[in-house]
């Protein structure tokens, strides 16, 4: 079997140390109550995934306008934070470490969940696609395009967001920068057709990214933030005609600030989000300085490789992690894998969620 040890070697991302480099992705589950506050089973779903070097929670709405998915949890209440501290306490009690995920959804999020009003984007233009409304599936609306008078007062409700995850326990946090929510439509020219200083030339599409990062850091500390890209992932209807310079020019800028870590999701072919036509990944592995994780596709073997040959530092596991708790055993033992039920990725409850057998259960 081909050496999968550089996987469990210990390494320092921002002002924590991880004792491996596998990194359960962030992962929405739909599991929240109505009133987007974690319960006791997501406290149990993730301390039975708390051997990961590092957890990245699910995408958690900054905002009442930045909800958008049924049962996805908020970080904007004194609910929310105490829902959260159970988690995080409980993670901790088994020797885990996570990060909350910040998420405002932009132009898909939908009318039913912003009391009849549209969501907003950076521009008027619609992702083909789907909410997760309370009774299923609706098409995603026309957002409005949001003044520039307005952008000040989300990039607060970040900073707002980043305080209460301090205040909830979490190690940090990650900046949903990836899949077709608010900042990726304000950096890829598909979804961002604005002619004032947030559109147009690539460092104005990426300014709405760059004043998050400044303001979530100084919200806590630079090195207790992630940020999230996923350069040429189609999903949520995204394009941009130049993937390659415009990520580049993020990852560079990234820099100034002393992250924790940036993370880059960029399918192997065949897998989630992968899209045929050269990967930009490496040359953002080029770009930033700092803790570098891949995700979408990978292995052990090919996370472990990606590490030895200096592709990244460390490697995300999504699907892997949902349908195996003890995926940081199984990768040790080289043990099969669970196979991860899609019926079941956002149907709410246990089945599904926390009752993927452990290896001396199987
Ligand atoms: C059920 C499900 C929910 C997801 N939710 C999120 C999310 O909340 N935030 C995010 O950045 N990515 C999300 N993703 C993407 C995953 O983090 C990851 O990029 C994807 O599963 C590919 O990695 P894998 O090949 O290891 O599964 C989700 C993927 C799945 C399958």
């Amino acid at each position: 079997m081909q050496s999968v040890s550089t996987l469990f070697e210990s390494v320092k991302v921002g002002a924590i140390h991880l004792p491996n480099r596998m990194v359960m992705a962030p992962l929405t589950r739909g599991r929240a109550n109505p009133d987007h506050v974690p319960d006791n089973l997501m406290a149990e779903y993730y301390v039975q995934r708390a051997s990961a070097g590092l957890i990245v929670t699910e995408a958690t709405a900054i905002s009442p306008q930045g909800f958008g998915w049924f049962g996805a949890p908020g970080v904007w209440t004194d609910s929310h934070v105490q829902g959260w501290r159970n988690v995080t306490d409980s993670v901790h009690r088994a020797n885990g470490r996570i990060f909350l995920q910040l998420w405002h959804m932009g132009r898909v999020s939908h009318p039913d969940f912003q009391n009849g009003q549209l969501p907003v984007g950076p521009s008027a233009i619609a992702a083909q696609g789907d909410a997760h409304v309370p009774s299923g599936k609706k098409p995603y609306v026309t957002p409005r395009a949001l003044e520039t008078s307005e952008i000040a007062g989300i990039v607060k409700d970040y900073a707002r967001a980043t305080k209460l995850a301090k205040e909830a326990g979490f190690d940090g946090v990650e900046i949903h920068g990836a899949n077709g929510y608010l900042i990726d439509q304000f950096i890829r020219d598909g979804s961002n057709h604005r002619s004032d200083a947030y559109g147009g030339t690539v460092p104005n599409r990426i300014r709405f990214l760059l004043e998050v990062t400044e303001a979530v850091a100084d919200a806590w500390s630079p090195d207790r933030v992630g940020v999230r890209l996923s350069p040429t992932g189609p999903y949520n209807d995204m394009k941009d005609s130049n993937p390659a310079e415009t990520f580049t020019y993020a990852a560079r800028a990234l820099n100034t600030f002393g992250l924790a870590y940036l993370h880059v999701l960029e399918g192997l072919l065949g897998h989630w989000s992968a899209v045929p036509g050269p990967r930009v990944s490496p040359q953002l592995r080029d770009a930033f300085k700092g803790p570098f994780i891949v995700n979408a596709g990978y292995d052990a073997p090919k996370g472990a490789a990606a590490i030895a040959h200096g592709e990244a530092d460390l490697v995300a596991y999504g699907t892997p992690f949902l349908a195996n708790p003890d995926l940081v055993e199984r990768f040790k033992t080289g043990a099969p894998l669970n196979a991860p039920q899609v019926d079941t990725f956002y149907s709410g409850g246990a089945k599904g969620y926390t009752d993927y057998p452990r290896l001396q259960q199987t």
